[in-house]
């Protein structure tokens, strides 16, 4: 079966995306990363896309009127690059109605949280003050609404009384690189079927 092509939104470090990029050095994977889109020139993930030959675009969104036209530019960019799949991977800029509308059913993204717990900003420090004794991590099918959509994966992790925001927060990132490949391959693979907001991948 041929390689579904893959594009990675990315505002930071990127660690997820290499998680992808791994994930795809495998022949056998069933999506290959075909280009790289952030929204800061200094992303770190922008090197690691380069380091692994995919190529890269930035869209700074401060260059934009609105929300719209920024999310346009990049939509042509991805469709141009032939993108099947869009993986949202610490993209941190909230997503148009339209754009999204347009990836129905293509867009990934991964939340550093058990949703439909601690949506938004800094879920990690949500959970911390909420007190619960079990965190984790969330690949879901992205819908109009913030950090909603089908779930694909998730992955859960112990919350220690000992942890502040930078520990859990790094117990949790390391679950995430392994679930996001997971959730894409099955995503990719054809193995997701929607039935009202469950994903069955059975
Ligand atoms: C990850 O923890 C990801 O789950 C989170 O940002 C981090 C990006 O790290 N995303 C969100 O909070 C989106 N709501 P990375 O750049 O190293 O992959």
């Amino acid at each position: 079966m041929a390689r579904k092509r893959v594009g990675v939104l990315i505002s930071g470090s990127g660690s997820n995306l290499q998680a992808l990029i791994d994930a795809a050095s495998d022949p056998a994977y069933p999506a290959e990363i075909a280009l790289v889109v952030s929204n800061k020139a200094d992303a770190f993930g922008l090197q690691r896309a380069a380091k692994a030959g995919i190529a890269t675009q930035v869209f700074d969104h401060k260059g934009y009127g609105d929300r719209e036209s920024f999310d346009a530019a990049m939509d042509a960019a991805l469709r141009a690059a032939g993108c099947e799949i869009v993986c949202l991977a610490g993209f941190m800029r909230i997503l148009s109605r339209g754009f999204v509308e347009g990836w129905a059913g293509r867009m990934l993204n991964i939340h550093p949280s058990l949703l439909p717990s601690f949506k938004g900003l800094h879920p990690q420090r949500q959970a911390l003050e909420a007190g619960v004794k079990v965190a984790g991590c969330t690949v879901h099918l992205v819908t109009p609404d913030l950090d909603d959509g089908p779930i694909l994966e998730q992955a859960t992790v112990p919350v220690l009384d000992s942890d502040d925001e930078a520990a859990l927060s790094a117990r949790i990132l390391e679950q995430e690189h392994r679930i996001y490949p997971k959730g894409l391959a099955l995503l990719a693979g054809g193995a997701v079927r929607i039935e009202g907001r469950r994903a069955l991948t059975g």
